[in-house]
């Protein structure tokens, strides 16, 4: 079915001066009703009809069309709305040779309702297609009823309530009077043919209700309405806020499911409500941890190329479309002290192995994971690359606070860790144009029962004066997840408390 929307605006008006184009939250008036429209996945063409320019230029840099100026019998205050309707359909039709399943007109003086309030008037049209009905349009419950509250005066001058029962008699409560309604200025959704018709207006035609909720149903007539307006639309405005830090259903592919970041990031990637895929090196506890938290796990050794290749496949078999990966797999010093033998000699002695340890499994195996989980994104329309770095890919160490530690911090992880932030800015510009955000998180030291001469030598060091915990990092981690970033690509966030401000 194929449908156009019609915002109506008038240059002049009576009530409020411009108040089509007057600022609402900062935003042109009409401005909200054409992003609504255009966002309406059933409406193919967004037109303005009106009669003034400084509105077209508005509209059209708005992204609507304007392909004709109103006429000025059709643009005084004593046009009625029907016959702008008419005229639009016709001139439509003409220009762009076309034929339309239904018609839509949004109030552009109402900015409140949603896109979804759109979408099921239309489905509600469609629906009512069966029953002949020639429009829908929005209505609410009406706040005075002319049964129990709305009054008229007597010819005496006295207050009398408007209308009586059925039986005749006056209504004492509420609860019996009849159900009355209050057109809403919001949405109208036409039927071509009953616009082609000898109607004069929309209630000639047989019509139904769209209920829209009552805090949508301001528009804008005066001065107080405007304040209303703000109100409701900054409320509006402060949930979605919220709502693009949702992560609900993102599928999230975690490498490095297991280890101290890792297996915090697990449980919180399923108290979020996201789709996660764990994912860590043979022999590790991934399996367990996966059937655990009730998900889907994999084995799959970053270091080898088949294995990422056959993995990826595996995770697109089984698991579909994936909206991040977390390349988050790494030989930390610490996984190399617990490894057992001595890794950390001086740099003058130190050992190729380590070194070649580390840039296998945190470079080669970033670049290998970003190559496999970032090309299904691409070919899915996109999604987030999260690499993960640490302070360490950003300063040299002080190595002093390694004295007598078990663990010591060594050159290789440093000189990987500074590969991946280099490989994270040139995948982004390589995957910037596809929709495929790539950015690096680099972690501050997080505490994982150091001892305490550590943990005190460390937060001495941070401007926050102490070590992190995984939820420390892991709120930005969700950050990339999340639409809230939609905008940022190539960066490096460090989240180190402050370790390396000072
Ligand atoms: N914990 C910190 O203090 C800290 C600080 C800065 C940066 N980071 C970074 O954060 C990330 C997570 O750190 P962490 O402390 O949880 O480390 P961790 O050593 O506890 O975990 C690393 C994970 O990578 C996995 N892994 C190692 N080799 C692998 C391979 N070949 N194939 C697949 N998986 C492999 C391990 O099994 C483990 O699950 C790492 O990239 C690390 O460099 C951590």
């Amino acid at each position: 079915m194929v449908g156009i929307c019609v915002i109506s605006a008038r240059g002049g008006s009576q009530g409020v001066p411009g108040k089509n184009i007057k600022r609402v939250l900062g935003k042109p008036l009409i401005v909200w009703s054409i992003e609504q429209a255009i966002a309406t996945p059933e409406i193919s063409r967004v037109v303005v009809s009106t009669d003034s320019p400084e509105i077209a230029k508005i509209a059209k840099s708005a992204g609507a069309e304007v392909p004709f100026l109103r006429p000025q019998h059709l643009s005084n205050s004593e046009a009625g709305k029907f016959q702008v309707w008419q005229h639009a359909l016709e001139a439509c039709e003409k220009e762009y040779n076309e034929k339309y399943n239904f018609f839509v007109d949004l109030d552009c003086t109402n900015p409140l309702r949603d896109v979804d309030d759109i979408s099921a008037a239309i489905s509600q049209f469609k629906e009512a297609q069966t029953r002949n009905i020639d429009a829908v349009f929005s209505v609410c419950e009406a706040r005075k009823n002319p049964y129990f509250n709305v009054l008229e005066k007597s010819d005496d001058g006295t207050l009398k309530i408007c209308k009586k029962g059925q039986d005749g008699q006056w209504i004492v409560r509420r609860q019996d009077a009849p159900e009355v309604l209050e057109h809403v200025a919001s949405i109208y959704v036409l039927s071509p043919e009953f616009l082609k018709s000898n109607a004069k207006n929309l209630l000639e035609g047989k019509t139904e209700g769209y209920y829209i909720a009552p805090e949508k149903t301001f528009d804008l007539d005066s001065e107080v309405d405007l304040e209303l307006i703000e109100f409701f639309l900054r409320k509006k405005l402060q949930k979605n806020r919220q709502s693009l830090l949702d992560v609900v259903g993102k599928r999230v592919v975690l490498v490095g499911a297991t280890g101290v970041l890792g297996s915090y990031y697990s449980q919180m990637l399923v108290a979020e409500g996201c789709i996660p895929v764990l994912v860590d090196r043979p022999g590790s506890t991934v399996i367990t941890l996966g059937a655990e938290l009730g998900v889907q796990a994999f084995e799959m050794d970053v270091t080898n190329e088949q294995e990422v290749i056959t993995g990826f496949a595996q995770i697109r078999e089984q698991f579909g479309d994936i909206d991040a990966v977390i390349n988050n797999a790494a030989v930390t010093s610490e996984g190399l002290a617990s490894g057992g033998g001595d890794p950390f000699s001086p740099f003058e002695k130190s050992s190729l192995d380590v070194w070649q340890a580390a840039i296998d499994v945190n470079l080669t195996g970033t670049f290998l994971v970003a190559r496999e989980g970032g090309r299904l994104m691409k070919e899915n329309g996109g999604g987030s690359l999260i690499n993960v770095s640490s302070i360490y890919g950003v300063v040299g160490p002080d190595h002093s606070i390694y004295d007598d530690m078990p663990f010591k911090s060594f050159a290789g992880y440093s000189a990987s860790k500074s590969g991946v932030i280099g490989l994270t800015r040139w995948l982004a510009s390589w995957w910037g144009k596809d929709n495929l955000r790539v950015n690096c998180v680099s972690p501050g030291g997080v505490f994982n029962d150091h001892a305490v001469e550590f943990e005190q030598r460390y937060a001495a060091k941070t401007a926050m004066g102490r070590m992190a915990n995984p939820d420390d990092i892991a709120g930005m981690v969700l950050y990339l997840i999340s639409d809230a970033s939609k905008y940022c690509t190539g960066q490096n966030f460090i989240v180190d408390g402050g370790f390396t401000c000072q």
